[in-house]
């Protein structure tokens, strides 16, 4: 019931369409009475005087049935349809805003099949259960009232006799509505699951091919299958048996009624077309009624499916992203700010999963208009400290200043406008260049679109149809370098006062990179920059660099006060250089590709 309120006002915005469904449903069983009513009229009265005339009403009687039943048909296909469709719509929407906005942790224990079935199969479950299942019931409910009233006003004896039957069709269809309802839930668990193994074959494919696990994913998708196979197969039992128990006790009427009408014939209470219609009328009514319990059945999966989409749109705010607070930006230009660091972690601790902290204690301060440049070993925290700073999560303990003001002044939509970042892993997504570099900024001109694009390098990448070029599905079309660039590219065209680039070079040649870093030492008059990478080549450039390790900042400076210091970072350096030597490579040029510093 609940549920019910939850989900119907989402029919509200069509309600007039949705009253013009219900008349057409109604219209129904009322024609359906009226044609079985005909059959009287033809047995007991035209058969005695056959005058033309009432041949000729009768005819007209089907004929106008016929007609005005079709009309009401398609008002109730064609409305139903569209009602039906448009608040799918709606609550799709809704849902997929819902899913969006979860954190990222959310998104991290959720498989995305389960997330893609509750956006498709559940939200169709509910249009059902609200649309068809209302419009369905109404007219079932309404034929069972009319049906029942035409056997009493015949017969009431009779009808009495007849109904008998009607508990134990009930209490088989309410053992069957409780058993169906377990089964069809479990069928559409099983069936989110088949949809996530096949989906994460697919988004997996290359890795499949690489290892040629197609045999193992082959496996996995069949078992899956015979799953939601063993779970659709103990729906189709439970009907199997419902099935012809109902039709048994429905015939059981149907015999009690010929053996007593033929009694009310004899007593003549009852004419042969009043039995015949009697047996009309009885026979279309166990129909609604089994129609009933397979409503039963599509409002059973209905609900569950309900279920699952209430669960996700109330899942509590602390599952969303980060949101609340409200800064003036205006106070935050960064020509104002130029006095204050742009970016400060202070004594910030972190961690994913309870107990496990990735930062501890972690502190740092990026002056504006600076270049600084984050080192350390894979799994240290870098990219934890990128999340942090986009608030994808909030820090357990300290505080991160953006410009001076607390990160959780600004709500994410302002704060997000001033970064640019270039994400350690490149996502792209299917359409040509242009498309993936606009979507850092939708409002980008042609003219700041054309000098991204050649900053990052993306010009020489001699694209047959330049920028218009179709890069295919996630970008297979490219190299690792090429989507780097691409990647580059839409950060650069934000203009944003912080660009953060997350490893951006690792797939880039030593000249896209020299290149790359020409364009940062422009950037740099008005923008801050932080650079997370491996190579010397990058690093040793910046104003400052920050080494972390263990999830906190263990050495600041700048490349010559780092080495005069003889610490972490020396110690790196010098892994680095005993590499090139063992390689004898010659020593890091600007020209040559330079082995990593750390990885
Ligand atoms: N989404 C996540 N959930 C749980 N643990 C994570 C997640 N992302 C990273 N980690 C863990 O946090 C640590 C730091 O990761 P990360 O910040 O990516 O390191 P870096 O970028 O310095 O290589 C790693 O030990 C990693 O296992
Ligand atoms: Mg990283």
């Amino acid at each position: 019931m609940r549920l019910w309120w939850r989900f119907l006002p989402l029919l509200k915005p069509y309600r007039g369409r949705l009253l013009v469904t219900f008349l057409a449903t109604l219209v129904r069983p009322l024609l359906n009475a009226a044609k079985i009513y005909l059959l009287k009229l033809i047995v007991d009265n035209l058969a005695q005087s056959p005058t033309s005339q009432l041949a000729l009403i009768i005819c007209g009687a089907y004929l106008l049935i016929a007609l005005v039943k079709g009309g009401a048909n398609f008002v109730d296909q064609y409305y139903g349809a569209f009602v039906g469709g448009r608040m799918v719509i709606d609550l799709r929407q809704r849902l997929y805003d819902r899913f969006l906005r979860l954190s990222l942790r959310y998104h991290g224990e959720h498989r995305v099949g389960e997330s893609i079935s509750r956006l498709m199969s559940d939200v169709g479950a509910i249009e059902d259960l609200l649309v068809s299942g209302l419009t369905d019931g109404l007219s079932q409910a309404l034929t069972v009232l009319i049906f029942a009233g035409m056997l009493f006003s015949l017969d009431p004896r009779l009808a009495l006799i007849s109904l008998l039957i009607l508990p134990f069709l009930f209490a088989s269809l309410v053992v069957y509505a409780q058993k169906s309802r377990v089964a069809s839930r479990e069928v559409r668990t099983r069936l989110a699951e088949l949809t996530s193994t096949a989906e994460e074959g697919f988004s997996t494919i290359a890795l499949v091919k690489t290892f040629m696990r197609m045999e193992h994913e082959e496996t996995r998708l069949r078992e899956r299958g015979m799953q939601h196979w063993k779970a659709r197969q103990r729906v189709a039992t439970l009907r199997g048996i419902f099935v012809p128990v109902s039709d048994v006790v429905a015939t059981v009427g149907t015999v009690i009624v010929v053996y007593f009408g033929a009694q009310a014939l004899a007593t003549g209470t009852l004419t042969i077309g009043g039995l015949v219609i009697f047996l009309g009328y009885l026979g279309q009514l166990y129909t609604p009624l089994l129609g009933l319990s397979r409503l039963g059945n599509t409002m059973q999966g209905g609900f569950a499916a309900a279920e699952r989409v209430a669960e996700t749109l109330d899942l509590p705010e602390s599952e969303d992203e980060p949101r609340a607070a409200t800064c003036p930006w205006s106070v935050l230009l960064p020509e104002q700010a130029a006095s204050v660091p742009a970016l400060v972690f202070d004594h910030v601790t972190f961690a994913y999963k309870a107990e496990q902290p990735v930062l501890r204690d972690f502190s740092l301060t990026v002056p504006a208009g600076a270049i600084v440049a984050l080192v350390g070993a894979s799994g240290a925290g870098k990219s934890t400290a990128v999340a942090l700073l986009q608030r994808l999560y909030d820090p357990d303990n300290g505080r991160i200043l953006f410009f001076g003001h607390d990160l959780c002044e600004f709500d994410t939509e302002t704060l997000r406008q001033r970064l640019a970042v270039v994400p350690q892993e490149v996502s792209l997504l299917m359409g040509t260049v242009r498309d993936n570099i606009v979507y850092g900024r939708l409002d980008a001109t042609e003219e700041i679109i054309t000098r991204a694009a050649q900053q990052a390098g993306v010009g020489e990448m001699k694209l047959p149809e330049g920028l218009d070029t179709h890069i295919g599905a996630r970008g297979t079309r490219l190299s690792g370098g090429q989507r780097q660039r691409i990647a580059i590219a839409r950060a650069l065209v934000r203009e944003a006062p912080l660009l953060i680039l997350d490893e951006a070079t690792s797939a880039l040649d030593a000249l896209a990179e020299e290149r790359l870093r020409t364009t940062l030492e422009v950037l740099r008059k008005r923008h801050t920059i932080l650079l997370i990478a491996h190579r010397l080549s990058t690093v040793r450039t910046a104003d400052m660099i920050a080494v972390v390790d263990g999830g906190r900042v263990v050495e600041f400076g700048n490349h010559v006060s780092l080495l005069a210091r003889n610490g972490a970072y020396a110690a790196l350096v010098q892994a680095q250089l005993s590499v090139d030597v063992m390689q004898q490579t010659p020593m890091v040029s600007p020209r040559l590709p330079s082995p990593s510093l750390f990885s």
